[in-house]
Parts: C-alpha cells; sequence; structure tokens
C-alpha cells in the first residue's frame, strides 16, 4: 500500500494527462471543421452580400435580413407613405441627406433606387440600439403629428420612413443604407452594388 502522498501525486498527474489529450483532441477536431465549411458559409462569414427575396413583402411591411452581423430592413412603403415624406422636411436635421448616409443611387427625396421599397441599416446613429418600426399615423404614444416612421426606444430618437432624424433628439443624422442592387424584380443583393467588381 503506497503512501497517502503518492497516490495525491498520481492522481494529478493522470489529471494533467487527460487534460493535454483533451486540448490536444479539441485541435484535431477544430480544424476539419473549418476545412469543411463550404465557400458560400465561409463567405457569409466574412460579410459577403446577402441576397434578400421581397417577393412575398407587402404594402407597408418591413422585412429584416441580416448582413454583416447587423439588421437590414426592407420597407415597402405605400403610396400614402411616399406622399407623406416630403411633408416633413421642415420637421428633419438633414432632409435632403447632405450627410453622406446613403450610395450615391439612393441620395434622392425617397432615399432608395425604386421609391417603394427602401433599405437601411436598422441600427440608430445615436448609441446603436435598433429602433422600432412605427408605420402607423397619430399613434397615442408617438402624437398627433406622427406620419409613420421608426422611433428608438432607448433615447426617443425618432426618423421618418426614409430613414431621415427628425430635430431636437439625439441620433446626429439619417439612417445608413447599405450598398445593394437588384438581381431581379423580386430579389435584392444587400452588401454589394454594380460598381463593385
Ligand atoms: S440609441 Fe437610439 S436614441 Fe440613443
Amino acid at each position: 500500500m503506497s503512501a497517502p502522498g503518492v497516490n495525491q501525486s498520481r492522481r494529478r498527474v493522470l489529471v494533467a494527462a487527460t487534460t493535454a489529450v483533451g486540448a490536444i483532441g479539441a485541435g484535431f477536431v477544430a480544424v476539419p471543421f473549418i476545412a469543411s465549411m463550404n465557400p458560400s458559409a465561409k463567405a457569409r462569414a466574412a460579410g459577403a452580400p446577402v441576397e434578400a427575396d421581397i417577393s412575398k413583402l407587402e404594402a407597408g411591411a418591413l422585412l429584416r435580413v441580416k448582413w454583416r452581423g447587423k439588421p437590414v430592413w426592407i420597407v415597402k412603403r405605400t403610396p400614402e407613405m411616399l406622399a407623406a415624406l416630403p411633408t416633413l422636411d421642415s420637421q428633419l436635421t438633414d432632409p435632403e441627406s447632405l450627410v453622406p448616409q446613403q450610395p450615391d443611387y439612393c441620395k434622392n427625396p425617397t432615399r432608395s433606387i425604386k421609391p417603394e421599397i427602401w433599405i437601411a441599416i436598422g441600427i440608430c446613429t445615436h448609441l446603436g440600439c435598433s429602433p422600432t418600426y412605427r408605420p402607423e399615423v397619430a399613434p397615442d404614444d408617438l402624437g398627433k403629428d406622427w406620419k409613420g416612421g421608426f422611433f428608438c426606444p432607448c433615447h426617443g430618437s425618432r426618423y421618418d420612413l426614409a430613414g431621415r432624424v427628425y430635430k431636437g433628439v439625439p441620433a446626429p443624422i439619417n439612417l445608413l443604407i447599405p450598398n445593394h442592387q437588384y438581381l431581379n424584380d423580386t430579389t435584392i443583393l444587400v452588401g454589394q452594388d454594380q460598381g463593385a467588381a
């Protein structure tokens, strides 16, 4: 029978050996896993463009997709929503989007390629919360002048349905619009436009 001290140190050696084998085993598992990622999975992980199918997007609805880990919104605006945009200019910080927050092809009154379809990164330009989509007109909590837009619950910033920020709120600039293009009438490629290789 060995002394208690010997048993203790044997146990410690066994534990150390098991841990080392476990670590080596994890290394061998991780390498084949990364190697087995298919090309599109690798590209996605690196922030490649993503396709959005808008064939089922109804008028007035918002579709969310994820690009580079960020929420991207696609809104199909109704004729009433579009008609309200120019009536808001005097209440907005940068109604003509003079501060560059969008690609040139979205530097227009609707901030979009097609007037009815609007795309933006759904992150508040104040401190990065995700604003809430509030398309309804004159709801009790947002007031009788509200014509639909986005409300940030963190510190109360407000944006219209083109992502233009209202005056007097903490957010300094309009919502950002990512590069994008139409692959066909119902498919949008977010993250790459026609100018890109
Ligand atoms: S993060 Fe949106 S208002 Fe502050």
